[in-house]
């Protein structure tokens, strides 16, 4: 009792479970809340009109072409979530080593982003600044001598955003871990009279084994191939890490900053809001979101009550919102 000078109750007048008896009280006595306006929901598109297609690893979440993904996030929207994030399921043929594909204004995201300003403007919406869409390698940048190059990088992703921007973005939100990318899109999009896109800072990103099925659903697992991001993602083993890149991540200029993945990672995100203080969100990647839904498939958990716990712990650990392949479900859920 020394840490609660004020609390001086102790067993038998003193019962803990006397808050718990009903659900009134527990109700009461609740201290976090995960409501719908804490969820953002992250899509997969595919070209086309009229087009789903399941994500086989992802069961649950289709790749859809813009025209339902507009009409999806009318619905999204009308559950009470506030923004998605839109990831765009690109074409072989258009993966280039310099994944130019990236600044054509009418490519796959800019149309999705289009397609749901046009019928959802009030919805927000984030789109991802990296490379790994658009290259034939599958790297979040371009690679010289078999080495994913910092500046070079960072002037494509610049490129990058403005083009989203100018499709009617309104958040930017940068996954590739290069070094000094928030300040330098911070300095691009003011330049060019967008001094109030916000910019959602992938801060601290791991080198995930976690992100297998989002490779799957935007096609860049067999890109990819044996290579990984550890020269620039971060090394799971560290935490003090995170708070550096946190920190200049701040310092450069982010509104809003992200810990990705989430569950493995709740640590990180309690010392990032207790540290900070700043909107900090986490993602609830694709490896988390497959577990929960396999299990859920195998009857080995109750698939919904396992997914609404594991959303109202990022909420307990610090988050004030989470990324979430199962927005709408869990938003119907909330919705009773
Ligand atoms: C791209 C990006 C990735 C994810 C979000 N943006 C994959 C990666 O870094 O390899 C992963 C999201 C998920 O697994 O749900 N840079």
């Amino acid at each position: 009792m020394a840490d609660f000078p004020g609390i001086l109750g102790r067993y038998p007048g003193t019962r803990m479970r006397r808050n718990r008896r009903y659900d009134w009280s527990r109700r009461l006595v609740a201290e976090n809340v995960l409501p719908p306006a804490d969820l953002i929901w992250t899509v997969f598109v595919r070209p086309g009109n009229g087009e789903t297609e399941p994500v086989l690893s992802m069961p649950g979440v289709e790749r859809v072409s813009p025209d339902v993904l507009a009409k999806r996030t009318k619905e999204a929207y009308a559950l009470g979530i506030p923004a998605i994030a839109i990831f765009p399921h690109t074409p072989p043929e258009l993966k280039t080593p310099d994944g130019g594909e990236a600044l054509n204004p009418d490519n796959l995201v800019c149309q999705a982003v289009r397609a749901v300003k046009d019928t959802v403007p009030e919805m927000g919406v984030v789109c991802d600044v990296a490379l790994d869409p658009y290259t034939s390698h599958g790297q979040d940048g371009l690679v010289h001598d078999n080495y994913v190059v910092n500046d070079e990088s960072v002037e494509v992703l610049c490129r990058q955003a403005l083009n989203q921007v100018a499709a009617g973005c309104d958040v930017i939100a940068p996954s590739d871990m290069m070094d000094g990318r928030i300040s330098a899109l911070r300095l691009a999009l003011d330049e060019a009279g967008h001094d109030k896109v916000l910019l959602l800072s992938y801060a601290a990103k791991y080198a995930s084994v976690f992100y297998g099925p989002f490779r799957d659903a935007v096609g860049s697992a067999s890109s990819i191939g044996q290579g990984d991001k550890r020269t620039y993602q971060m090394d799971p083993a560290n935490s003090d890490e995170a708070m550096r890149e946190v920190a200049l991540d701040i310092d450069e200029g982010a509104d809003m900053v992200m810990i990705k993945p989430g569950m493995p990672y709740l640590d990180i995100l309690r010392r990032v809001k207790e540290t900070f203080a700043i909107p900090t969100y986490a993602y609830q990647v694709s490896g988390e979101y497959a577990m929960l839904m396999a299990a859920g498939e195998r009857g080995w958990l109750d698939g919904e009550r396992a997914l609404m716990e594991s959303l109202l712990g990022f909420k307990r650990a610090g988050a004030d919102g989470v990324l979430t392949y199962a927005a709408v479900r869990a938003a119907r859920v909330l919705n009773g």
